[in-house]
């Protein structure tokens, strides 16, 4: 969603401003921009479509050392060259970029218009330049100290102005913005995947702060209170994590990464010798968690199935009632928030606009609540009184696989924690960890069938609806499975409890309608092996998860993909891995772009 490149230095600039904006594709667009001072001019090249359509498009001679960069993902005005940023005021002096929506914007906009100023495009964000405009009075900073005065809403923004061309000036509340600190050189950037080429010395702005930047020097202000100090934090992670390393996609990169990723999320917090886990960022006593009464997990999207997951863990082996809900129904249903309710926050991005403001809600209400993501120095994890990360490395593609089974794995050693301060016996903590230590292996003998999965894919892609069905631990499996499936093949896909087939999705069986049914060796296998049964009997084309040995099934599908044996509480690391694989061979079969799939944004930073 919306990326966000600036640079002030003493060489070209240009170089970065697009590559940047390359390392920000992945958050989705479908428009991109550039602005820039040449002798004391803005010049401004936008376009509808890829960055490459824009490359394609603006002089190949630049040279400038003040520039401001955009990916546009629409939300107030179609896709086109005109709405994509940046946004310029009347007379050219300035130019901005945005993230974010100002929620007022109509209203400000009706104001600049009767001063007589004159727009160009149906976004928003353009009111941002004339506002700004409109302040200015030979002091960039003060016009937009003086300006944001005015806006609802959220916003990420840098200003570039032909009049003080020494120097840019970022701005964030509610979106998010990191400066890099480089040699003769400021750089902005939406998230730090964009700078980590560029400097390893990065600031995160925290909303209602905003930096002037200058080619060797930074001054951070919060909006109230004036000049702030602010520390720098070091990217610690490789570059090379972010190459696709020989596959032809992130996803299937990132698929195929998981018995790796899902290792390194393990690495050094489970202690054999106490047959327990050790989550350090958490910073809670063991007393802390013996006073923990309820657990609430706030999540959107992947993030909310892993917490669906995770939430049935707890209350099942360690009998703490435990609750799960979208972030965006949570925020604003006025929940109840008690002091002894532990509060969860899952995210791969940490920048997850709805999840950011479950997580104020809880703390309007007194509650303290923690982080479980991916993305370090993110705007949740900064947000959280304590948390883990996955420590999965940088996902790229848009749909989330291993950081699905990263926050699992997080999910489960936390079971594990507080399990062992409980009930759970020493025993069942051992037969747990020789559990964990089996993923990796089990998920490559799933991922071996690669072969026979692309078989399956070859007739599923044909199909243009498709129905997921699961029980208990595999109901979250199924609606993964159908997120993936319609994320990125654009197929019509639905996750159900197998038990509410008889309530509704029964009426839509038919020759037309294959559904997928995970179906491992558990409790429920004999009641979801009736509903088999009854699927079969209707003429649908069925396909089955099921667990390796599992010669009854295999009878009655068209096709089984089996996963190894593993204790129940494990199966959704394997079963999922499969969905993961048919989603992305039908998509490939299909001819979709399978990293970066229409619409959708990686980091989804509005409501
Ligand atoms: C978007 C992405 C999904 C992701 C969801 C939550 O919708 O396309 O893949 O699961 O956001 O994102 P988060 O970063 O909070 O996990």
């Amino acid at each position: 969603m919306c990326g966000i490149t600036g640079y002030i230095g003493k060489t070209n600039g240009l170089p970065f401003i697009i590559q940047g904006l390359k390392r920000l594709e992945y958050r989705g667009y479908d428009s991109a921009g550039i602005s820039y001072i040449e002798n004391s001019k803005i010049k401004t090249y936008k376009k509808k479509g890829t960055i490459h359509i824009l490359e394609k498009n603006i002089p190949g001679n630049i040279n400038s050392t003040a520039l401001i960069g955009h990916t546009r993902w629409a939300t107030h005005g179609e896709p086109s060259d005109n709405n994509s940023h940046p946004h310029n005021d009347c007379n050219n002096n300035l130019s901005i970029v945005h993230n974010g929506v100002i929620e007022n914007y109509s209203i400000l906009k009706a104001k600049l218009l009767e001063e007589g100023h004159k727009f160009t495009s149906d976004t928003d964000s353009e009111i941002l330049a004339h506002l700004i405009e409109k302040c200015y009075d030979n002091d960039l900073l003060s016009a937009v100290r003086e300006s944001l005065r005015y806006l609802e809403g959220p916003y990420g923004l840098v200003i570039l102005s032909a009049k003080e061309p020494d120097k840019i000036i970022a701005v964030r509340n509610g979106s998010p913005l990191v400066l890099g600190i480089g040699e003769d050189a400021m750089y902005v950037a939406s998230d730090v995947n964009a700078l980590a080429a560029y400097t390893r010395n990065v600031i995160y702005l925290e909303d209602r702060e905003l930096a002037v930047l200058t080619a060797n020097s930074y001054r951070t202000y919060h909006f109230e209170s004036g000049e702030i100090q602010k520390t720098i934090d070091k990217i610690d992670w490789d570059l090379v994590e972010m190459e696709k390393k020989g596959f032809k996609d992130f996803m299937e990169k990132e698929i195929f990464e998981q018995p790796e990723s899902i290792g390194k999320t393990m690495k050094g917090r489970i202690l054999k010798e106490f047959a327990t886990s050790k989550l350090d960022g958490l910073n809670m006593r063991t007393s802390e968690l013996e006073q923990i009464k309820e657990i609430h997990f706030v999540a959107c999207g992947t993030s909310l199935h892993a917490a669906m997951i995770g939430a049935m863990w707890l209350e099942n082996y360690v009998r703490i009632p435990c609750r799960c809900e979208i972030a965006s129904e949570f925020r604003y249903r006025n929940p109840v928030v008690r002091a002894d309710t532990l509060y969860f926050a899952i995210s791969q991005s940490g920048e997850t606009k709805d999840t950011i403001g479950a997580m104020q809600e809880i703390k309007i209400k007194g509650g303290k609540v923690y982080g479980i993501c991916n993305v370090a120095g993110s705007t949740i994890a900064r947000l959280s009184d304590g948390g883990v990360y996955l420590h999965a490395g940088p996902e790229i593609a848009v749909a989330s696989t291993k950081a699905f089974t990263s926050q699992l794995a997080v999910l489960a050693l936390f079971t594990l924690l507080i399990g062992r301060s409980r009930n759970l016996s020493p025993s069942v903590g051992m037969q747990w960890i020789s559990e964990f230590e089996a993923l990796s292996s089990n998920m490559d003998k799933i991922l071996a069938q690669m072969d026979h999965i692309k078989s399956i894919a070859q007739k599923a892609k044909n199909y243009k609806n498709f129905l997921f069905l699961g029980r208990g631990l595999h109901y979250p499996i199924a609606l993964e499975g159908a997120l993936k499936l319609k994320e990125i093949t654009y197929i019509h896909a639905e996750g159900y409890s197998a038990a509410e087939l008889k309530h509704g999705p029964i009426s839509l069986l038919d020759k037309d309608m294959p559904v997928m049914f995970i179906i491992p060796k558990d409790e429920l296998y004999d009641k979801v092996f009736s509903n088999l049964q009854e699927v079969k009997a209707r003429t649908c084309k069925v396909f089955c998860i099921a667990t390796e040995g599992d010669t009854r099934v295999k009878e009655m599908a068209d096709d089984v993909i089996y996963i190894p044996e593993s204790r129940e509480m494990f199966t959704p690391f394997l079963t999922v891995v499969p969905l993961q694989l048919l989603a992305y061979y039908v998509a490939k079969l299909l001819g979709k772009p399978v990293d970066q799939p229409r619409h959708l944004a990686k980091s989804v930073t509005v409501e």
